[in-house]
């Protein structure tokens, strides 16, 4: 039997020379992507994904190069909402070309590619012990997608993350510090206390958190025309990083993402607005952090990132 210590380097198994040629790929397939935004939470069902593709739709009618990689594998919403369930994920000669939405938005999300009667199965050595192994073949998946899509030249590119207040930390440490966060929040005490605690665990690496968006800030009767209280939560929020805006429920909204159908009166309306609004602010701070990144490298001598 062999050792720990008999063993020299890496093996044999060439394992950590894959592993750089991977992250080359990753780094290579980027370089044309100007601003990266994970859109997290370490609350579910806040509304992440609604607000990631339609923040996405608010930049792309700015004419700005959007992409959404959806990283809920076993949860996957995107493909629903933005409309390319059954949409195809083509093979090119190098990379992989992405299905986009009807106005342009370039998409990958495992509901395109599994259907909704089907889970996603990360095979385990042994049973029972799945949990070992998920984390893990999750972060594989995601450096396989992200090295294998052709992502091109784009403006922003946003990951719609899972829930979960540790899986925010590990996405955060995975995606490095060229990844900007927002977090997104609804004005209950009870979400608001879990985001707290991912702005506390983001703070502690080198993650950058632009701040955070309050949805279901409201909620808009179409009848009345007027926005009316849903939560009871005290003002302001608490929350120690900045507002990028506040978007009110609104019923079309949700009827439209369960249908893949984009909101087409949607700047007229107080949640367009709002959306409209909280993308602007995501704009400034990106443009704002990237300044900062620059003025950063000049003066450690190193050339920014182009
Ligand atoms: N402002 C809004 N107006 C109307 N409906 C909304 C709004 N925000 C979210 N929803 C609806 O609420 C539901 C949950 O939203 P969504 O799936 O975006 O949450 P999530 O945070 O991504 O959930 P998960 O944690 O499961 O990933 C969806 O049906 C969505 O359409
Ligand atoms: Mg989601």
């Amino acid at each position: 039997m062999k050792h720990y210590h008999d063993i020299a380097g890496d093996g044999g198994s060439r394992v950590l020379e894959q592993v750089a040629e991977q992250r080359t790929r990753i780094t290579d397939g980027l370089a044309g992507v100007r601003h990266l935004v994970a859109v997290g939470s370490g609350k579910g069902g806040v509304g992440k994904s609604t607000l990631t593709l339609h923040l996405a739709g608010a930049l792309r009618a700015r004419g700005l190069r959007i992409a959404i990689l959806d990283a809920d594998f076993n949860g996957p919403s995107q493909a629903r909402m933005a409309g390319v369930q059954g949409a195809f994920v083509v093979p090119g000669s190098e990379r992989v070309a992405l299905p986009r939405t009807s106005n342009g938005i370039a998409v990958f999300s495992m509901g395109s590619v599994i259907p909704e009667s089907e889970a996603l199965e990360f095979e385990s050595a042994s049973q029972g012990e799945s949990h070992t192994w998920r984390a893990t073949r999750e972060f594989a998946l995601l450096s396989e997608i992200l090295g294998s899509v052709e992502w091109g030249a784009l403006d922003v590119l946003m990951f719609d993350l899972p829930p979960g207040a540790e899986r925010t930390v590990q996405y955060a440490d995975f995606l490095g510090s060229r990844t900007s966060f927002v977090l997104v929040t609804i004005p209950s005490e009870v979400a608001r206390g879990v985001v707290a605690r991912s702005v506390a665990a983001l703070s502690k690496g080198r993650t950058r958190v632009l701040g955070y968006v309050e949805n279901m800030s409201g909620y808009y009767c179409r009848d009345c025309s007027a926005i009316k209280p849903l939560f009871a939560a005290p003002e302001p929020s608490g929350l120690t990083i900045p507002c990028l805006g506040t978007v009110p429920f609104d019923p079309e909204l949700a009827r439209h993402c369960d249908r893949g159908i984009p909101l087409a009166d949607l700047p007229e309306t107080p949640v367009g607005r709002a959306l409209e609004h909280a993308a602007q602010q995501l704009l400034n701070s990106l443009e704002s952090a990237s300044v900062h990144a620059s003025r950063e490298l000049r003066q450690s001598g190193m050339e920014p990132h182009r």
